[in-house]
């Protein structure tokens, strides 16, 4: 299949640039797209058959449900029982659109295809303007995983999307990179209690200020195996893996530097903090050390976490030693998805 790459300027489009994408959508063809956390692989979520093929495109296990996207969170009424739960306005209020996904029991009109046969939806109104301009056009709710194959890391560029999808599906749009870089927070709402499935840039502490009872799923920073039935069917799978097998390592900063140092003599990949390259390199250069953001700043370890995984797989390492990173706040996000990466591969040093 030949695959279509559109560039579309976030700042600077018409709404008439979209329409040959929209219509591929609603003809049954799989779009990637920008969003602002990552990039989505989006189908009508009321086409079944186009729902099916984003599992093929992806090579994604069929029991992991699909998040669709909506315009407005009033939208999510078409699609779910939201008025069963009034915690949702008031988070929709604070927090839609963006990067938040809450999964509602499902209404008829969603397709088994999206939920893989469960009796809940998982609903998010993104916030990225090409994305938003998307929907609108295309007149139907999209369903969307990250547009990466199935055990990559999610693409945050158009350039990983290609990577990836090219020859497997119709069209990537092209807008650049995303603002976070990690996927939405999904949470389950029932009876008013809020359950963090996955964390993301609305963190815990940002739903705590809203919700008096937040829970944290185990799968959050749990190892969860391929036959338990957790409440997130995505959390059970080995994710965002790049080809070489990753271990974190946990101790005193001099411990960690030390001992980064000795795994780049033997030859290892090093995944650290942009300051910690500046101590271990002194100037020289050294390709098998990769930073993913500043150790002061947790935002650009979320931007910058999932390009840094995927530039592994162009190096020859056999073994990649990476940083442990904070729990809280949005750690908690970059943490699950590491912890994942390096399959609860931990070590103290
Ligand atoms: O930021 C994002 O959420 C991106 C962009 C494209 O919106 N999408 C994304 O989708 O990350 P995906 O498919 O890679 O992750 C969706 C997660 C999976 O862990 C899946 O198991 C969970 O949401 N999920 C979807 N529907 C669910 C449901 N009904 N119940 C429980 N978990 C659900
Ligand atoms: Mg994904």
């Amino acid at each position: 299949m030949n695959t279509e790459i559109i560039k579309i300027n976030r700042q600077n489009f018409h709404k008439e640039d979209l329409l040959f994408t929209a219509k591929a959508i609603r003809e049954g063809k799989l779009v990637a797209f920008p969003t602002e956390t990552v990039y989505g692989l989006g189908a009508n979520a009321l086409d079944a058959a186009a729902c099916d093929a984003v599992f093929e495109a992806k090579g994604r296990p069929h029991d992991n449900p699909l998040i669709v996207h909506i315009l407005r969170p009033e939208d999510a009424s078409n699609f779910a029982y939201v008025d069963e739960e009034p915690l949702f306005w008031k988070l929709a209020e604070k927090f839609m659109p963006g990067p938040l996904t809450v999964i509602l029991p499902k209404k008829d009109i969603i397709p088994d295809s999206v939920t893989v046969g469960l009796s809940t939806v998982a609903l998010r109104c993104p916030n990225h303007p090409v994305a938003r301009a998307l929907i609108e056009s295309a007149g139907v709710p999209i369903a969307a995983p990250s547009a990466n194959l199935s055990g990559k890391p999610s693409p945050t560029s158009a350039e990983h999307v290609i990577e990836d999808m090219s020859g497997r599906i119709s069209m990537i749009i092209d807008s650049g990179t995303c603002d976070v870089g990690l996927e939405s927070t999904v949470i389950s709402l029932k009876n008013g209690i809020v359950r963090l499935l996955r964390p993301g840039f609305v963190t815990f502490e940002d739903l705590k200020e809203i919700c008096p009872t937040v829970e944290i799923s185990s799968a959050v920073l749990e190892n969860l195996t391929t036959t338990d039935k957790p409440e997130s069917p995505g959390m059970k799978y080995r994710h965002y893996a790049p080809t070489a097998p990753v271990t974190m390592v946990r101790g005193d900063e001099e411990n960690v530097l030390a001992f980064f140092r000795k795994a780049l003599d033997e030859g290892f990949g090093v995944l650290c903090f942009n300051e910690d390259a500046k101590i271990l390199l002194c100037e020289k250069e050294n390709p098998n050390v990769i930073c993913f953001g500043s150790k002061y700043d947790l935002l650009s370890q979320a931007n910058g976490l999932f390009d840094a995984l995927r530039r592994f797989d162009f190096l020859n390492v056999k073994k990649i030693y990476s940083r442990f990173t904070q729990h809280d706040h949005l750690g908690l996000a970059i943490s699950n998805r590491l912890l994942r990466a390096c399959a609860f591969d931990l070590m103290d040093v």
